[in-house]
C-alpha cells in the first residue's frame, strides 16, 4: 500500500495482494503513483482498489500489455503506463519545451516539476527526432536544465479510431456543468467541485454530414434587426464580423441574454479577463447563468488553453444538442482562437503563410466551426455565434476570410454606425443569414426584402439628402424611405436589455411593407 500527497488530497492504491510494493514512491512527489516496473500479472491482483477523497473508490483496469490505467481524483492524471520512463527538460526557447527522453505521441500531457518546487503541467505539440516538443497549459514556472519531466497521461489503446489531440485530453462534459464558470481545461473557476470526466471522456463526435438534421426552424434572439432581417435558423453557425469596439461582445451578451435556449455555453476566449466577470454578473446574472455554461480562456490563458478552451465549449454544447436540448453555444472570439493556433504553430516551427498565419490554422477554423451545427438528434440543436475580428476594420482579413466562407451567415458591424450611436451597429446591406430563406415565411421574406432596400437607399443617398441635393418624386423608393425614415431607425436601434419578441418584431416589420 502507497499514500500520496499532492496538493492536500492523497490517493491510495491498495493492492489484495499484500506483497505488492511495486508503487513507486518517487513519482508521489509529481503526483503520479505508479508501478515502478512492469509487474508480472501474477503479483497484483487484476483490479486493486484506488481512493481518495474526491473520488469514491475506483477500481484499477485489468491490466493487459504491462499498462496499468489509475483513475485518479485530481484533475489531471488519468492513466499511467507501467515502467515507462521519465524526461529531462534539455531546452526552452519561447513558448516551446525540449524534453529529452520522452518519447510521448502528440496531445499527451506531462508534468515538470520547477526549480522551485511546483508543477506545471506541459502538452506535446510536436517532435524532433528524439526530442519532443512540449508546450505549457498553464501558468509559466521558473523551470532549471535537467527538470525531470512525468509522463502525465497516455492515450488510451483506441480501436483505431482516430482521434484529435483536444479531445483526448480534455476533461469531463456532462449535466453538472449547468451555472457553472470553469477555465480553458474544465477547471472550476467558480469556487464549487471539479466536474470530473464521466465515461464520455475522450470521445470524439464524428457528424455525418448526411444525417445531419437540417435547418428548418427559426430560432428567436429578441434582438429586432436580426430576426426581422436576418432570421437566424436552429442549427446555424453565424459569425458576427467588426472591428475592434464596434460593439461585437455587447450584441453576443444581448443573444446570451434572451435567446430561446435551453442551454446557453459561453465560450470566452482571449479576450480581456474583465469581461469574464462582466458576463457572468452583468449579462447572463444568477438565473442566466443557471441555463448556461461559461467557459473562459483570456488572453493571459496559455496559448494551449485558449484553443483547448474552444473546443472544450464546444464540446460541452455538442453534450447538451446531443442530448435533446436546442443549445446556442457563443464563441468570442474565434479570430483569438485562430491566433493561438498560430502561437501554437509558430513556435513548433510551422512557417507563416498567409499575413503571418501558418496553414494549420485554416485548418483548424474548419475543424472548430464543424463540431457546432445539428447532428442526427432529431430532438436537439446547436446553433453558434463567433466574433470575428476585422484587424484595423480590414474585410480582407484571413482569419475573417475562411470564417466567410464556413459559416452559414455573417452579421457585419459597421463603424459608422456605432461612431453615429446606432446600436446594434449591423450593417444591413452586408449582412446575410444564408438559412433565411428555410426558416421565414414567404411573406416575411418580402418584408424583409423591402425594408432592405429602403435602408440601402437611405444609406447610398444619405449626402445627397442632406445637401438638399436630392428632389423629392424622382425615386419613389426613397421617398417612402425618407418618410419613414425615423421609423426604420428606432426599430433598428435597441438598448442592451432590450428584448422584443419574434412575433411582435415581424408584426413591427410589416409596417414598413
Ligand atoms: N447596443 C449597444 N448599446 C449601447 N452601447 C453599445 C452597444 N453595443 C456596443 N456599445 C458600446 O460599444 C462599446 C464596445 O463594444 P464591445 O462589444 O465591447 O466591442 P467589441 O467586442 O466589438 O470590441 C461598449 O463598451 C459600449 O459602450
Ligand atoms: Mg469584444
Amino acid at each position: 500500500m502507497i499514500e500520496v500527497e499532492e496538493s492536500g488530497a492523497s490517493i491510495r492504491a491498495e493492492s489484495a495482494d499484500a506483497g505488492n510494493s511495486r508503487w513507486l514512491t518517487d513519482y508521489a512527489r509529481a503526483g503520479i503513483a505508479m508501478m515502478a516496473e512492469p509487474a508480472e500479472s501474477s503479483s497484483l491482483s487484476p483490479a486493486p482498489l484506488i481512493s481518495s477523497p474526491l473520488t469514491d473508490q475506483v477500481d484499477l483496469d485489468p491490466l493487459s500489455n504491462s499498462r496499468a490505467e489509475l483513475s485518479y481524483a485530481g484533475d489531471s492524471l488519468r492513466t499511467t503506463p507501467m515502467g515507462i520512463r521519465t524526461g529531462s527538460l534539455h531546452r526552452v526557447t519561447g513558448l516551446i519545451y525540449e524534453v529529452r527522453g520522452l518519447p510521448q505521441p502528440i496531445g499527451s500531457l506531462a508534468r515538470v516539476e520547477s526549480s522551485t518546487g511546483q508543477l506545471m503541467d506541459i502538452e506535446s505539440v510536436g517532435f524532433r527526432g528524439d526530442v519532443t516538443l512540449y508546450m505549457g497549459v498553464d501558468q509559466a514556472r521558473p523551470l532549471a536544465p535537467g527538470a525531470a519531466v512525468y509522463p502525465l497521461r497516455t492515450p488510451r489503446r483506441s480501436a483505431g479510431a482516430h482521434r484529435s489531440v483536444i479531445e483526448q485530453t480534455s476533461p469531463g462534459v456532462d449535466e453538472r456543468l449547468l451555472g457553472r464558470v470553469v477555465d480553458g481545461l474544465g477547471r472550476p473557476l467558480d469556487g464549487r467541485p471539479p466536474v470530473t470526466s464521466s465515461s464520455q471522456d475522450g470521445q470524439r463526435i464524428e457528424i455525418n454530414p448526411l444525417t445531419r438534421k437540417l435547418i428548418g426552424e427559426p430560432l428567436e434572439t429578441g434582438v429586432r434587426a436580426v430576426d426581422s432581417l436576418l432570421t437566424i435558423g436552429r442549427g446555424q453557425r453565424v459569425g458576427i464580423f467588426a472591428g475592434s469596439g464596434v460593439g461585437k461582445s455587447v450584441l453576443l451578451g444581448m443573444l446570451a441574454g434572451r435567446v430561446a435556449a435551453d442551454v446557453v455555453v459561453v465560450g470566452l476566449i482571449g479576450e480581456r479577463g474583465r469581461e469574464v466577470r462582466e458576463f457572468c454578473d452583468d449579462i447572463l446574472g444568477p438565473k442566466g447563468l443557471q441555463r448556461s455554461v461559461v467557459v473562459a480562456a483570456p488572453a493571459d490563458a496559455a496559448p494551449l488553453a485558449r484553443l483547448r478552451g474552444a473546443f472544450y465549449a464546444t464540446r460541452v454544447a455538442q453534450y447538451f444538442r446531443d442530448t435533446g436540448r436546442h443549445t446556442v453555444l457563443i464563441l468570442d472570439s474565434l479570430s483569438r482562437f485562430g491566433m493561438a493556433q498560430r502561437e501554437i504553430a509558430l513556435s513548433t516551427g510551422e512557417p507563416p503563410a498567409t499575413k503571418g498565419y501558418p496553414p494549420s490554422v485554416f485548418a483548424k477554423i474548419p475543424e472548430l466551426v464543424e463540431m457546432a451545427g445539428n447532428s442526427s438528434n432529431e430532438q436537439g440543436s446547436l446553433t453558434a455565434f463567433y466574433t470575428v475580428l476585422l484587424e484595423g476594420d480590414d474585410t480582407n482579413d484571413p482569419v475573417a476570410d475562411t470564417a466567410r466562407a464556413i459559416l452559414d451567415g455573417h452579421i457585419f458591424l459597421s463603424r459608422d454606425l456605432s461612431e453615429m450611436g446606432h446600436y446594434p451597429a449591423i450593417d444591413v446591406e452586408r449582412s446575410i443569414s444564408r438559412a433565411m430563406p428555410r426558416v421565414a415565411s414567404a411573406q416575411h421574406l418580402t418584408r424583409a426584402s423591402a425594408f432592405k432596400q429602403m435602408w440601402s437607399k437611405l444609406s447610398r443617398s444619405q449626402d445627397l439628402v442632406s445637401m438638399g441635393a436630392y428632389a423629392q418624386g424622382s425615386d419613389p423608393i426613397l421617398d417612402r424611405a425618407l418618410a419613414k425614415r425615423d421609423a426604420i431607425n428606432t426599430f433598428l436601434r435597441q438598448g442592451m436589455t432590450e428584448s422584443t419578441p419574434f412575433s411582435e418584431t415581424i408584426e413591427r416589420l410589416a409596417q414598413f411593407g
